[in-house]
């Protein structure tokens, strides 16, 4: 009997259209889209596994960034960790939850995690990118993507 309820709509594959052209910050969302898809597509029966990597995983991304904006003294970095801070308490909660029984607000907390990536990605991690690339460059970073579109005139390309 299939366990999963997760329809194409879910989906969450990487794409160039998220690469902010910071190597360490590419390299780790590139494996975040990649936990959060396997989260996606797990069966209910592993779906607990998946969430902890995704915590693992989780925890050394955000843990990561906050460390970079502490240490560079970076302007915006309150809401930024504060958001991070935000993901962690609720993904406590669903853990909770789902260790009880609950699979589906863990699947629902995933497709929550689909849609907010992107925002943060280029709202906030995006300006840590430039930021982190500038101290180490001297410049901002040039993103190549293998299609150009109007997403990147949002990242001042
Ligand atoms: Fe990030
Ligand atoms: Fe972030």
């Amino acid at each position: 009997m299939p366990t999963r309820s997760t329809t194409p709509d879910d989906d969450f594959t990487w794409s160039d259209e998220f690469l902010l052209g910071f190597d360490q910050i590419d390299e780790v969302h590139e494996e975040f889209v990649h936990v959060v898809h396997q989260l996606l597509h797990s069966k209910d029966e592993n779906f607990l596994t998946h969430l902890d990597e995704f915590a693992a995983h989780a925890k050394s991304h955000f843990a990561t960034e906050d460390q970079w904006m502490r240490e560079t003294e970076f302007p915006p970095a309150q809401c930024h960790i504060d958001e991070h801070a935000a993901v962690m308490q609720s993904l406590q909660e669903v853990r909770e939850r789902v260790v009880l029984g609950d699979v589906e607000v863990g699947r629902s907390f995933t497709r929550e995690l689909v849609k907010w990536f992107p925002g943060h990605a280029t709202h906030l991690d995006s300006a840590l990118a430039q930021w982190m690339f500038k101290r180490e460059h001297g410049g901002k970073p040039v993103v190549f993507r293998r299609q150009a579109t109007s997403s990147n005139k949002a990242f001042g390309l």
